[in-house]
């Protein structure tokens, strides 16, 4: 049987780090304010995951539809990422943190773009943690992104359309490189996905909780590790009470 109530740590964490806005409001600052405090929330999470053997963690950090808030946020949000990518991924690196950008690249800054390559480039060979950084991702983006790889290979003759099936089609999404998330975390209150992972987060556990990010800490982290152990997963297959205990 397939079922795994795993008691144990997710290999893959995702994660929609929401309410840094609220965050701010309720202290009446401006919500820049709340993404900085947001950074520092992240850089525990990220830390914590390290310590605690998780193999990649995929942080939601700025989405496709983000691009859309007021020019002022997103200019001071392109600040913070910058400053962030100059100083954090040298420590990442430091602690053998592996990083990938996943997203659509071209809206950012030739400076930002830069950034990411040579972060990508530094700790490519790192054994590390896996730490995915979704930039302007979409989860249609990603779609339809490997939907149109795999049609232009078909336009060039190199494959035929019934070549495609599940696991190509997974090859040619960001998230290639790791297996599906085991879990997912959401804070802010929110209880959806917000076109993050679409076809990743078909058989992971969701887990959503009120608190906002910048007060998640590594407690509240390891709340979420404990719920996760508790899951049973069945895939949509059955399975028998004693296959469980023995499991
Ligand atoms: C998440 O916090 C961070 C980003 C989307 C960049 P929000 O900025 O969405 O915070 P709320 O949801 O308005 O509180
Ligand atoms: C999701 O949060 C995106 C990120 C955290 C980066 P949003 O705040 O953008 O999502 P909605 O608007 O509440 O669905
Ligand atoms: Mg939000």
């Amino acid at each position: 049987m397939t079922t795994i109530r795993t008691g144990a740590l997710p290999a893959h964490v995702a994660v929609i780090m929401d309410g840094n806005g609220r965050w701010a409001k309720h202290r009446h600052l401006p919500r820049h304010a709340g993404h900085q405090a947001g950074l520092k929330a992240a850089r525990r999470v990220i830390e914590h995951c390290a310590e605690r053997g998780v193999k990649a963690l995929t942080l939601f950090t700025f989405s496709s539809e983000n691009w859309q808030r007021p020019q002022g946020e997103v200019t001071r949000l392109m600040e913070l990422f910058l400053n962030a990518l100059g100083k954090d991924v040298r420590e990442l690196h430091g602690n053998g943190v592996r990083v990938r950008f996943i997203g659509e690249r071209k809206g950012f800054s030739a400076g930002l773009q830069q950034g990411m390559r040579e972060g990508e480039t530094l700790t490519a060979a790192n054994t590390g943690l896996m730490l995915n950084i979704a930039v302007g991702y979409g989860g249609r983006w990603d779609i339809v992104e490997a939907a149109r790889s795999f049609a232009r290979e078909v336009e060039q003759g190199t494959r035929r359309s019934e070549e495609l099936d599940e696991q190509r089609f997974t090859g040619a999404l960001s998230l290639s490189h790791v297996t599906d998330p085991d879990l997912f975390i959401r804070t802010g209150g929110e209880r959806r996905i917000s076109n993050f992972l679409l076809w990743n987060l078909a058989y992971t556990e969701l887990y959503f909780t009120d608190l906002l990010w910048p007060d998640f800490d590594t407690r509240a982290l390891d709340e979420a590790f404990a719920w996760f152990g508790a899951r049973d997963r069945r895939y949509g297959q059955i399975v028998e009470p004693e296959e469980q205990a023995g499991a």
